[in-house]
């Protein structure tokens, strides 16, 4: 369906024409929704913008578009405000009739776009035997955020796990296993090896204080490449035991993923240098091969390589970027790809877009897109750590949040008197913990930092998830205080608007669509997070003063109307951030 907003924008281009000329058909009409509601609904700039172009004043260029503008049907005669803004107020008829369309919507009357993109987001990529930290926690959340978003628009979306399952730290955790577990380069059957990450850090540990064990290491890892069975075994015994941990984890969030690791772009590696090297994009420098960057230089301002094989001819993450790309474009037809990583990797990933536009890799039209995202902090702002100062298992970061949640739970229980059976307190605990990590995340502004912090993001008075699952159950108890079916509402009953509360919320959901599409652009989930806070605050506003069951006809099924149509909004929006809402709490 079309957007207000849309629809004021084509009217003001329309005006625009109307009152100057065809010159101005490509002009921005810069209408936006007003930041004051004194000024009404909906504001355009444009006669501001014009003024140079025009040699007229602002105030003037403004009355020539009203007196253009055909927007009766939609709302009252707009005015001129200030310096020249067009001010909008939209009719409450008018609201009311797209509310009762978007009703009958399953969709809320967003359509699915009319061409679709292939998308690649490449998101979580935890590294194998390695611990899968918060920052892939980010990664997650932000990346599964993204995709169905997209999704929903109607993209055919892929979602990878580009995994680090290769690289030279295999060469010295087989040479450890060869020693310690002999039987991992042997048995067919899975292998408990244990604990990863100290198997890692005993391998590390061997590798550091003893040059022999490093050559052996070394030569695992040639001996892995080329495809030495008992490494191969162990390999995979290693890969498998991590991926068993990641699946913990994306179980436990409802993430799906499809895996497409390092290592499944290793027989494209080589063939990404030669084609370098055809194109003359490629240099020796201390023995490795390299592209020479433009607009990077280090501090004397010489240019900075992107190293693509390393002195010893070995390959490198650059490398394998590099052919992902290639991959990504050829055989899966991307045209958009996500890489949702912290924003240290910034630079990488600059220099490998760079790189592969030179290269030919990435034609125009394909677009790359790196979503960085800022660190994770503990409550004192600092690097998020256990009482004991270790780093903090994701399995147990997400259970504490479970925990925290149930206690919450339990005290107001008790506060209300209230008893309920162990499997809801357990499934609320768990809904509402796991979805408070997830909102807390995705609320921020991504690039900036953020503080992990259980009782803000539990908060129930808060821009947090128990407060938005909070909004959508109460919808839910007045269908059952009040035995209606929302999905039996007479549709042909009007939506009638009179509060002040009530137009409030209407106009609120009638922007949802907007939303939707300025962060299918922009990649920024929090805009859905302010969105539907704002709608849960307006709603609960509207729930203060407007009576719902106690009001008479027409209001009441118009009443009821507003409150089903706020409750699939909310359930709709969480549902693209990958959280669930419940019935009852
Ligand atoms: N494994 C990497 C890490 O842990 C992230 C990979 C991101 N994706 C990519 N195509 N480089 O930092």
């Amino acid at each position: 369906m079309t957007s207000i907003l849309k629809q004021l924008k084509t009217s003001v281009s329309q005006a625009l024409v109307a009152a100057f000329g065809s010159e101005l058909a490509d002009t921005d009409p810069l209408v936006a929704p007003a930041s004051n509601p004194k000024f009404g609904d909906y504001q355009s700039n444009a006669a501001l913008s014009l003024a140079k172009k025009l040699k007229r004043s602002p105030r003037e260029i403004a009355q020539s578009i009203i007196d253009k503008l055909e927007v009766d049907s939609i709302c009252e005669t707009p005015n001129i405000a200030g310096a020249g803004f067009i001010n909008f107020s939209i009719k409450p008829s008018y609201l009311a009739a797209h509310l009762s369309k978007i009703q009958s919507s399953d969709r809320l009357g967003i359509e699915p776009v009319t061409l679709p993109q292939k998308v690649v987001v490449d998101f979580s990529s935890p590294n194998i035997a390695k611990e899968m930290h918060v920052g892939h926690l980010r990664s997650t959340i932000i990346g599964d955020a993204i995709a169905r978003i997209l999704e929903f628009r109607g993209h055919d979306v892929l979602r990878l796990n580009h995994i680090g399952d290769w690289g030279t730290q295999f060469g010295m955790l087989i040479a450890y296993l060869r020693e310690t577990y002999p039987e991992a380069l042997t048995t067919a059957d899975a292998l408990n090896i244990g604990d990863l990450v100290s198997l890692y850090k005993k391998a590390k540990v061997r590798f550091d204080e003893d040059p022999e064990f490093k050559e052996t290491a070394r030569k695992e890892v040639v001996r892995l490449q080329a495809g030495a069975e008992d490494s191969r075994h162990a390999w995979q015994l290693l890969c498998d035991q991590s991926r068993r941990e990641f699946q913990v984890i994306y179980d436990l969030l409802d993430i799906k993923l499809t895996e497409r690791g390092e290592s499944f772009y290793n027989p494209l590696l080589l063939d990404i240098v030669q084609q370098l090297e055809a194109e003359n994009l490629l240099e020796e420098s201390e023995g490795a091969k390299c592209v020479f960057l433009e607009g990077f230089t280090n501090k004397d301002g010489d240019p900075l390589p992107l190293i693509v094989q390393k002195t010893d001819g070995g390959f490198n993450y650059a490398t394998t970027d590099l052919a992902a790309l290639k991959y990504r474009i050829k055989e899966d037809e991307a045209d958009r790809i996500i890489y949702v990583t912290d924003a240290g990797q910034a630079n990488h990933f600059a220099a490998v877009f760079q790189v592969a536009r030179r290269a030919g890799i990435l034609p125009e039209q394909v677009e790359v897109v790196h979503v960085p995202f800022g660190l994770v902090l503990g409550k004192d702002g600092k690097k998020l750590k256990t009482r004991s100062g270790e780093t903090i298992k994701l399995k147990d970061l997400l259970s504490e949040a479970v925990n925290c949640t149930r206690k919450d739970l339990e005290t107001r229980l008790a506060e209300e008197d209230r008893s309920e059976t162990e499997e809801f307190i357990n499934n609320v605990s768990q809904t509402v913990g796991i979805s408070a990590v997830k909102y807390a995340d995705l609320s921020q502004n991504r690039t900036s930092d953020y503080k992990f912090d259980y009782d803000k993001m539990l908060d129930l008075k808060g821009n947090t998830a128990p407060y938005l699952l909070y909004a959508y159950v109460r919808p839910q108890g007045i269908s059952r205080k009040g035995n209606i079916d929302f999905e039996r509402l007479e549709s042909e009953r009007q939506i009638s608007l009179t509060e002040d509360a009530e137009l409030v919320l209407a106009k609120h959901l009638l922007q949802f669509e907007e939303v939707i599409k300025e962060v299918e652009a922009n990649l920024l989930p929090n805009r859905i997070c302010q969105y539907l806070f704002e709608l849960s605050q307006k709603f609960n506003k509207f729930y203060e003063d407007c009576p719902i069951l106690n009001s008479v006809e027409p209001q009441l099924t118009s009443r009821l109307l507003l409150a089903d149509l706020t409750a699939r909004t909310l359930k709709l929006g969480l549902s693209l951030l990958g959280i669930k809402v419940l019935e009852r709490m």
